[in-house]
Protein backbone atom coordinates (compact mmCIF):
# COMPACT_ATOMS: atom_id res chain seq x y z
CA UNK A 1 0.00 0.00 0.00
CA UNK A 2 0.93 3.51 -0.38
CA UNK A 3 2.27 5.35 1.99
CA UNK A 4 1.80 8.87 3.64
CA UNK A 5 4.20 10.97 6.00
CA UNK A 6 3.69 14.34 7.70
CA UNK A 7 4.91 16.06 10.90
CA UNK A 8 4.63 19.43 12.82
CA UNK A 9 7.37 20.97 14.87
CA UNK A 10 6.50 20.88 19.10
CA UNK A 11 6.87 24.48 19.12
CA UNK A 12 3.12 25.32 20.53
CA UNK A 13 -0.22 24.33 20.11
CA UNK A 14 -1.63 24.18 16.71
CA UNK A 15 -2.78 27.41 15.09
CA UNK A 16 -5.26 27.86 12.21
CA UNK A 17 -2.75 27.41 9.30
CA UNK A 18 -0.97 24.12 10.37
CA UNK A 19 -4.81 22.35 10.47
CA UNK A 20 -5.82 24.08 6.93
CA UNK A 21 -2.23 23.63 5.33
CA UNK A 22 -1.39 20.04 7.09
CA UNK A 23 -3.93 18.39 9.48
CA UNK A 24 -6.91 18.73 6.47
CA UNK A 25 -4.77 17.22 4.13
CA UNK A 26 -3.25 13.97 6.65
CA UNK A 27 -7.33 13.68 7.51
CA UNK A 28 -8.22 13.25 3.59
CA UNK A 29 -5.51 10.72 3.36
CA UNK A 30 -6.30 9.01 6.35
CA UNK A 31 -10.13 8.64 5.72
CA UNK A 32 -10.14 8.43 1.66
CA UNK A 33 -13.82 8.37 -0.06
CA UNK A 34 -15.52 4.27 -0.63
CA UNK A 35 -13.75 2.50 -3.42
CA UNK A 36 -10.79 5.80 -3.45
CA UNK A 37 -7.04 4.61 -3.02
CA UNK A 38 -6.14 4.21 0.15
CA UNK A 39 -2.87 4.74 2.22
CA UNK A 40 -0.71 3.85 5.25
CA UNK A 41 -0.66 7.04 6.91
CA UNK A 42 2.39 7.94 9.67
CA UNK A 43 1.99 11.24 11.39
CA UNK A 44 4.05 12.69 13.40
CA UNK A 45 5.73 15.49 15.86
CA UNK A 46 8.55 16.41 14.88
CA UNK A 47 9.88 17.03 18.25
CA UNK A 48 14.15 16.46 17.05
CA UNK A 49 13.16 19.12 14.60
CA UNK A 50 12.72 21.37 17.42
CA UNK A 51 15.90 21.62 18.95
CA UNK A 52 17.29 23.52 15.36
CA UNK A 53 16.50 26.61 16.81
CA UNK A 54 16.85 27.90 20.31
CA UNK A 55 14.28 26.58 22.61
CA UNK A 56 13.13 25.93 26.35
CA UNK A 57 13.40 22.60 27.47
CA UNK A 58 9.80 22.11 29.62
CA UNK A 59 8.37 23.71 26.71
CA UNK A 60 9.71 21.08 24.17
CA UNK A 61 8.43 18.23 26.53
CA UNK A 62 4.85 19.29 26.78
CA UNK A 63 4.62 21.06 23.44
CA UNK A 64 5.08 17.46 21.61
CA UNK A 65 2.56 16.09 23.80
CA UNK A 66 0.09 18.99 23.05
CA UNK A 67 0.36 18.17 19.25
CA UNK A 68 -0.43 14.83 19.12
CA UNK A 69 -3.83 15.43 21.48
CA UNK A 70 -4.31 18.21 18.85
CA UNK A 71 -3.79 15.62 16.66
CA UNK A 72 -6.17 13.41 18.07
CA UNK A 73 -8.90 15.86 18.82
CA UNK A 74 -8.84 16.90 14.99
CA UNK A 75 -9.42 13.51 14.00
CA UNK A 76 -6.38 11.71 13.54
CA UNK A 77 -7.23 7.99 14.78
CA UNK A 78 -4.63 5.59 16.03
CA UNK A 79 -6.66 2.43 14.38
CA UNK A 80 -6.11 3.93 11.08
CA UNK A 81 -2.51 6.12 11.93
CA UNK A 82 0.15 5.60 12.88
CA UNK A 83 0.70 8.31 14.95
CA UNK A 84 4.01 8.93 16.89
CA UNK A 85 7.01 11.08 18.34
CA UNK A 86 9.74 11.59 15.81
CA UNK A 87 12.88 11.14 18.77
CA UNK A 88 11.17 7.79 19.71
CA UNK A 89 12.16 6.43 16.32
CA UNK A 90 16.02 7.18 16.51
CA UNK A 91 16.43 5.64 13.34
CA UNK A 92 15.32 8.87 11.54
CA UNK A 93 18.39 10.60 12.66
CA UNK A 94 20.81 7.73 11.74
CA UNK A 95 19.22 7.72 8.04
CA UNK A 96 19.84 11.76 7.89
CA UNK A 97 23.56 11.25 8.22
CA UNK A 98 23.73 8.50 5.66
CA UNK A 99 21.28 10.74 3.80
CA UNK A 100 23.62 13.77 4.82
CA UNK A 101 26.79 12.15 2.42
CA UNK A 102 24.91 12.62 -0.77
CA UNK A 103 23.84 16.09 -0.64
CA UNK A 104 26.12 19.30 -0.95
CA UNK A 105 26.34 21.85 1.75
CA UNK A 106 26.35 24.72 -0.88
CA UNK A 107 22.78 22.89 -1.57
CA UNK A 108 21.47 22.94 1.49
CA UNK A 109 22.91 26.97 2.55
CA UNK A 110 21.19 28.16 -0.57
CA UNK A 111 17.36 26.79 1.17
CA UNK A 112 15.42 29.88 1.38
CA UNK A 113 14.20 28.32 4.89
CA UNK A 114 17.75 28.44 6.26
CA UNK A 115 18.63 31.56 5.24
CA UNK A 116 15.16 33.37 7.24
CA UNK A 117 16.19 30.92 10.13
CA UNK A 118 20.00 32.47 10.27
CA UNK A 119 18.32 35.82 9.73
CA UNK A 120 15.98 35.11 12.78
CA UNK A 121 18.78 33.68 14.98
CA UNK A 122 21.87 34.60 14.12
CA UNK A 123 23.89 33.04 16.72
CA UNK A 124 22.12 29.86 15.49
CA UNK A 125 23.48 29.00 12.92
CA UNK A 126 24.08 25.86 13.55
CA UNK A 127 24.97 22.32 11.98
CA UNK A 128 21.12 20.97 13.05
CA UNK A 129 19.81 23.94 11.19
CA UNK A 130 21.70 23.03 8.12
CA UNK A 131 20.68 19.49 8.55
CA UNK A 132 16.63 20.29 9.35
CA UNK A 133 16.15 19.08 5.16
CA UNK A 134 18.10 15.70 5.66
CA UNK A 135 16.66 14.98 8.89
CA UNK A 136 12.96 15.97 7.27
CA UNK A 137 14.41 13.59 4.23
CA UNK A 138 15.08 10.81 6.56
CA UNK A 139 11.20 11.60 8.45
CA UNK A 140 9.42 10.61 4.58
CA UNK A 141 12.10 8.38 3.53
CA UNK A 142 12.20 6.07 6.15
CA UNK A 143 8.77 5.17 5.59
CA UNK A 144 9.46 4.92 1.73
CA UNK A 145 6.11 7.48 1.81
CA UNK A 146 5.52 9.22 -1.86
CA UNK A 147 3.17 11.82 -0.58
CA UNK A 148 3.59 14.84 2.10
CA UNK A 149 0.51 16.22 3.10
CA UNK A 150 2.04 19.74 3.96
CA UNK A 151 1.29 23.57 3.50
CA UNK A 152 3.15 25.16 0.05
CA UNK A 153 6.08 26.67 2.39
CA UNK A 154 7.57 23.52 2.51
CA UNK A 155 7.77 22.70 -0.80
CA UNK A 156 11.92 23.55 -1.23
CA UNK A 157 12.16 20.87 1.62
CA UNK A 158 10.19 18.54 -0.33
CA UNK A 159 12.83 19.36 -3.45
CA UNK A 160 15.74 18.39 -1.19
CA UNK A 161 13.74 14.85 -0.50
CA UNK A 162 13.70 14.59 -3.79
CA UNK A 163 16.96 15.17 -5.10
CA UNK A 164 18.42 12.57 -1.90
CA UNK A 165 16.11 9.43 -3.04
CA UNK A 166 17.80 10.68 -6.65
CA UNK A 167 20.95 10.56 -5.59
CA UNK A 168 20.73 7.30 -3.52
CA UNK A 169 19.05 5.24 -5.80
CA UNK A 170 21.78 6.62 -8.51
CA UNK A 171 24.78 5.54 -6.29
CA UNK A 172 23.28 2.98 -4.03
CA UNK A 173 20.55 0.96 -6.08
CA UNK A 174 18.00 1.65 -3.45
CA UNK A 175 14.01 2.33 -4.38
CA UNK A 176 13.09 5.43 -2.46
CA UNK A 177 10.04 7.32 -4.38
CA UNK A 178 10.27 10.50 -5.21
CA UNK A 179 7.87 12.45 -2.31
CA UNK A 180 5.49 15.09 -3.82
CA UNK A 181 3.14 17.39 -1.61
CA UNK A 182 -0.09 16.78 -1.27
CA UNK A 183 -2.11 20.14 -1.16
CA UNK A 184 -4.79 21.45 0.48
CA UNK A 185 -7.14 24.37 -0.38
CA UNK A 186 -5.64 25.68 2.55
CA UNK A 187 -1.81 25.28 1.53
CA UNK A 188 -1.17 29.29 2.25
CA UNK A 189 -3.25 30.79 5.21
CA UNK A 190 -2.31 34.36 5.31
CA UNK A 191 -1.13 36.06 8.48
CA UNK A 192 -3.91 38.30 10.27
CA UNK A 193 -1.54 41.07 10.88
CA UNK A 194 -1.98 41.08 6.80
CA UNK A 195 1.69 40.76 6.01
CA UNK A 196 2.99 37.24 5.01
CA UNK A 197 1.34 33.48 6.39
CA UNK A 198 0.40 33.18 9.48
CA UNK A 199 2.88 31.28 11.45
CA UNK A 200 3.48 30.74 15.27
CA UNK A 201 6.55 32.90 15.47
CA UNK A 202 4.68 36.25 14.30
CA UNK A 203 2.76 37.39 17.45
CA UNK A 204 -0.53 38.31 16.57
CA UNK A 205 -0.80 36.28 13.05
CA UNK A 206 -2.67 33.64 14.11
CA UNK A 207 -5.37 31.58 15.72
CA UNK A 208 -5.34 28.73 17.89
CA UNK A 209 -7.27 25.74 17.49
CA UNK A 210 -8.08 26.23 21.40
CA UNK A 211 -8.98 29.85 21.17
CA UNK A 212 -12.60 30.27 22.11
CA UNK A 213 -15.18 32.32 20.14
CA UNK A 214 -14.26 35.49 21.89
CA UNK A 215 -10.44 34.98 21.47
CA UNK A 216 -11.61 34.48 17.56
CA UNK A 217 -13.58 37.78 17.47
CA UNK A 218 -11.09 39.94 19.12
CA UNK A 219 -8.35 38.24 16.52
CA UNK A 220 -10.45 38.69 13.32
CA UNK A 221 -11.17 42.26 14.68
CA UNK A 222 -8.05 43.07 14.04
CA UNK A 223 -7.74 42.01 10.16
CA UNK A 224 -6.55 44.98 8.41
CA UNK A 225 -9.74 46.35 6.18
CA UNK A 226 -9.90 49.22 3.70
CA UNK A 227 -13.22 51.28 2.61
CA UNK A 228 -14.18 48.33 1.96
CA UNK A 229 -14.66 49.50 -1.96
CA UNK A 230 -12.72 49.58 -5.00
CA UNK A 231 -10.60 47.97 -7.81
CA UNK A 232 -10.17 44.13 -6.91
CA UNK A 233 -6.14 43.79 -7.08
CA UNK A 234 -4.61 41.88 -9.88
CA UNK A 235 -2.39 38.40 -8.97
CA UNK A 236 -2.01 36.95 -5.64
CA UNK A 237 -4.20 39.34 -3.65
CA UNK A 238 -4.05 37.68 -0.23
CA UNK A 239 -0.36 38.28 -0.32
CA UNK A 240 -0.69 41.71 0.18
CA UNK A 241 -3.81 43.85 0.20
CA UNK A 242 -6.19 44.11 3.10
CA UNK A 243 -9.44 42.77 0.61
CA UNK A 244 -7.16 39.82 -0.36
CA UNK A 245 -6.37 38.36 2.84
CA UNK A 246 -9.74 39.03 3.86
CA UNK A 247 -11.15 36.87 0.94
CA UNK A 248 -9.25 34.69 1.39
CA UNK A 249 -10.26 33.37 4.65
CA UNK A 250 -14.20 33.64 3.84
CA UNK A 251 -13.17 31.55 1.23
CA UNK A 252 -11.79 28.93 3.55
CA UNK A 253 -14.51 29.35 6.08
CA UNK A 254 -17.54 30.25 4.33
CA UNK A 255 -16.97 29.07 0.86
CA UNK A 256 -16.11 30.12 -2.86
CA UNK A 257 -19.90 31.26 -3.23
CA UNK A 258 -19.65 33.65 -0.21
CA UNK A 259 -16.19 34.75 -1.35
CA UNK A 260 -17.84 35.46 -4.90
CA UNK A 261 -20.39 37.18 -3.48
CA UNK A 262 -18.46 39.83 -1.05
CA UNK A 263 -16.30 40.66 -4.02
CA UNK A 264 -18.86 42.06 -5.80
CA UNK A 265 -19.97 43.65 -2.82
CA UNK A 266 -16.35 45.21 -3.08
CA UNK A 267 -16.42 45.89 -6.70
CA UNK A 268 -20.29 47.21 -6.47
CA UNK A 269 -22.34 48.93 -3.13
CA UNK A 270 -19.34 48.38 -0.50
CA UNK A 271 -18.73 45.78 1.66
CA UNK A 272 -19.70 46.02 5.70
CA UNK A 273 -16.46 44.89 7.61
CA UNK A 274 -17.98 44.49 10.58
CA UNK A 275 -20.58 42.42 9.63
CA UNK A 276 -18.10 40.43 7.70
CA UNK A 277 -16.30 39.84 10.53
CA UNK A 278 -18.85 39.17 12.85
CA UNK A 279 -19.86 36.21 10.54
CA UNK A 280 -16.52 34.87 9.62
CA UNK A 281 -15.70 34.57 13.67
CA UNK A 282 -18.59 32.44 13.76
CA UNK A 283 -17.60 30.27 11.44
CA UNK A 284 -14.25 29.49 12.24
CA UNK A 285 -15.39 29.18 15.60
CA UNK A 286 -18.01 26.49 14.75
CA UNK A 287 -15.53 24.78 12.61
CA UNK A 288 -13.28 24.36 15.96
CA UNK A 289 -15.53 23.68 18.51
CA UNK A 290 -15.78 20.06 17.95
CA UNK A 291 -12.11 19.80 17.99
CA UNK A 292 -12.25 21.85 21.48
CA UNK A 293 -14.78 19.70 22.58
CA UNK A 294 -12.63 16.07 21.91
CA UNK A 295 -9.77 17.83 23.59
CA UNK A 296 -11.28 18.07 26.65
CA UNK A 297 -12.37 14.50 26.84
CA UNK A 298 -8.53 13.65 25.92
CA UNK A 299 -7.09 15.94 28.89
CA UNK A 300 -9.02 13.69 30.97
CA UNK A 301 -7.73 10.61 29.33
CA UNK A 302 -4.02 10.75 30.16
CA UNK A 303 -3.89 6.93 30.06
CA UNK A 304 -5.35 6.48 26.60
CA UNK A 305 -2.83 9.79 25.01
CA UNK A 306 0.03 7.37 26.50
CA UNK A 307 -1.14 4.46 25.18
CA UNK A 308 -1.34 5.75 21.45
CA UNK A 309 1.86 7.49 21.72
CA UNK A 310 3.74 4.22 23.28
CA UNK A 311 2.10 1.77 20.42
CA UNK A 312 2.49 4.13 17.84
CA UNK A 313 6.50 4.48 18.41
CA UNK A 314 6.41 0.32 18.55
CA UNK A 315 4.95 0.55 14.72
CA UNK A 316 7.03 3.17 13.43
CA UNK A 317 9.90 1.81 14.40
CA UNK A 318 9.16 -1.61 13.16
CA UNK A 319 8.89 0.28 9.74
CA UNK A 320 12.03 2.17 10.08
CA UNK A 321 14.08 -0.86 11.09
CA UNK A 322 13.73 -2.24 7.45
CA UNK A 323 14.34 0.27 5.61
CA UNK A 324 17.49 0.89 7.84
CA UNK A 325 18.64 -2.69 7.68
CA UNK A 326 18.22 -2.47 3.51
CA UNK A 327 20.19 1.10 3.43
CA UNK A 328 23.04 -0.12 5.61
CA UNK A 329 23.49 -3.38 3.85
CA UNK A 330 23.63 -1.15 -0.32
CA UNK A 331 25.86 1.32 1.56
CA UNK A 332 28.76 -1.38 2.65
CA UNK A 333 27.94 -0.84 6.45
CA UNK A 334 26.59 -4.38 7.66
P1 LIG B 1 5.86 23.44 10.80
O1 LIG B 1 5.86 22.98 12.19
O2 LIG B 1 6.46 24.76 10.47
O3 LIG B 1 4.42 23.53 10.21
C1 LIG B 1 3.59 22.40 10.24
C2 LIG B 1 2.70 22.32 9.03
O4 LIG B 1 1.82 23.43 8.96
C3 LIG B 1 1.92 24.03 7.68
N1 LIG B 1 1.73 25.47 7.82
C4 LIG B 1 0.90 26.18 7.04
N2 LIG B 1 0.09 25.83 6.02
C5 LIG B 1 -0.63 26.80 5.44
N3 LIG B 1 -0.59 28.09 5.83
C6 LIG B 1 0.19 28.50 6.85
N4 LIG B 1 0.21 29.75 7.25
C7 LIG B 1 0.99 27.52 7.50
N5 LIG B 1 1.87 27.55 8.54
C8 LIG B 1 2.31 26.28 8.72
C9 LIG B 1 3.31 23.71 7.20
O5 LIG B 1 3.40 23.80 5.80
C10 LIG B 1 3.47 22.32 7.71
O6 LIG B 1 2.85 21.40 6.85
N6 LIG B 1 9.38 20.98 8.41
C11 LIG B 1 8.04 20.80 8.94
C12 LIG B 1 7.93 19.69 9.96
C13 LIG B 1 8.41 18.36 9.46
C14 LIG B 1 7.84 17.57 8.44
C15 LIG B 1 8.65 16.41 8.33
C16 LIG B 1 6.73 17.74 7.61
C17 LIG B 1 9.50 17.68 9.92
N7 LIG B 1 9.64 16.51 9.25
C18 LIG B 1 8.37 15.41 7.40
C19 LIG B 1 6.46 16.73 6.66
C20 LIG B 1 7.27 15.60 6.56
C21 LIG B 1 7.67 22.12 9.60
O7 LIG B 1 8.48 22.92 9.96
O8 LIG B 1 6.43 22.29 9.84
Amino acid sequence: MKRVLSGIRATGRLHLGNYLGAVKGMLELQDPPAGGQEYETFYMVADVHTITTPYNIEELRKNRREVIIDYLAAGLDPKKSIIFQQSEVPEHLELAFYFSSVITIARMQHLPTFKEKVTQHPDNATMALLNYPVLMASDILIYKAGLVPVGIDQEPHLEVARVIANNMNSKFGTDFPEPIRFATKGEYVPSLTGEGKMSKTVEGSYINLTDDLETIKSKVAKLPTDSGKGVMPEGKPERGSAIGTVLSFVELFLGKSKAEQYKKMYTGEGIRYGDLKQELSNSIYEELKPLQEKRKELENNPEYVDKVIKEGAEKARMAAQETLKEVREKMGLS
